[in-house]
């Protein structure tokens, strides 16, 4: 295992590139570097990875691998619905949460497919290389690919934050400002609600888990998100705060498991990477 730590210039050097994957194609395999300020002062790749992920993967290495031989899909990142060439209707989902289950799963020696719409290219490059990243900007490309490589997996944990509504037409040129015009409106259709098809078909051997993100006090937030989970059919799913301030990006959080009843299975806090450890145990324990 290695975490390497260099300036930009040497990590992207032909000659670096090659022995990385002369090395990987031996077996070994890398953490990092990441992103941000390096030692010259200049900001790129190159930083040595955060030590607790250098950490946990050293575990990971170390170990028989709980996931071994298992497959699992996770989509994360928040939908883009194309109104025309330049604009879409979008959320401010970051994609953190989804990309770091897909890491604590691969860690743990799944074979990881991650459904990734519009995720910061740093947050991707982060992940384990044999996590493979099927990108799904838009509503209707990840229902789609869901339906295409969940027959193969045995948990799908759906974390996107997908579109309910994608416009009618998509205007193949820009859309112009009609001067004077003080209003204007938009026709949307319903997408297709991808977790609640998943339950619908999946079978006695795999487990299909979602996220309910809702906004309003804790109270609120529980009883949205387990009337929710009565709806959508899944094994498990995970209630989270969501608002300006909470739940996206990268800062603590809060997070309610309850079964398909709704009752209460586990609640979990910490940072986004804590979390989702304490996710993939919870499906484990699931699983079993
Ligand atoms: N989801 C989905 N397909 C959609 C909308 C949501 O698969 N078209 C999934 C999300 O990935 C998440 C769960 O459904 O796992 C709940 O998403 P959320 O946005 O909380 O709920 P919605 O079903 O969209 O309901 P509402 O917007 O009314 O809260």
């Amino acid at each position: 295992l290695l975490a390497p730590a260099m300036h930009t210039n040497m990590w992207e050097n032909p000659a670096t590139r090659k022995n990385v994957q002369t090395l990987q194609a031996r077996g070994a395999r890398f953490i990092g570097p990441v992103a941000g300020e390096l030692s010259s002062g200049d900001r790129g790749l190159g930083r040595l990875a955060p030590e607790e992920d250098i950490y946990a993967e050293v575990l990971s290495v170390l170990s028989t691998g709980k996931w071994q031989g298992k497959k699992v899909m996770v989509s994360a990142g928040g939908t883009r619905e194309p109104l025309d060439p330049v604009r879409f209707l979008g959320n401010r989902s970051s994609g953190r949460f989804g990309v770091e289950i897909a890491r604590q799963f691969a860690w743990q020696g799944a074979q990881v497919t991650l459904l990734a719409a519009n995720i910061e290219p740093t947050l991707l490059e982060s992940l384990p290389g044999g996590v493979e990243v099927v990108a799904t900007p838009s509503a209707g490309k990840m229902h789609q690919a869901a339906l295409d490589y969940f027959p193969h997996m045995q948990v799908a944990v759906m974390a996107a934050a997908v579109a309910d509504y994608q416009p009618v037409d998509f205007q193949s040129e820009k859309i112009k400002k009609v001067p004077n015009q003080q209003e204007f409106s938009l026709r949307l259709r319903s997408t297709a609600d991808i977790l609640a098809d998943l339950a619908s078909k999946k079978h006695s051997d795999q487990l299909v888990a979602g996220f309910a993100a809702e906004t309003g006090s804790w109270e609120q937030v529980l009883q949205l998100g387990k009337e929710k989970a009565r709806r959508k059919g899944a094994d498990i799913i995970f209630i989270n705060q969501v608002g300006t301030e909470t739940g996206f990006g990268d800062i603590a959080t809060r997070v309610c498991a309850v079964d398909g009843e709704g009752s209460e299975i586990g609640q979990f806090s910490g940072n986004k990477p804590q979390v989702a450890t304490q996710i993939v145990t919870l499906v484990r324990q699931q699983v079993q």
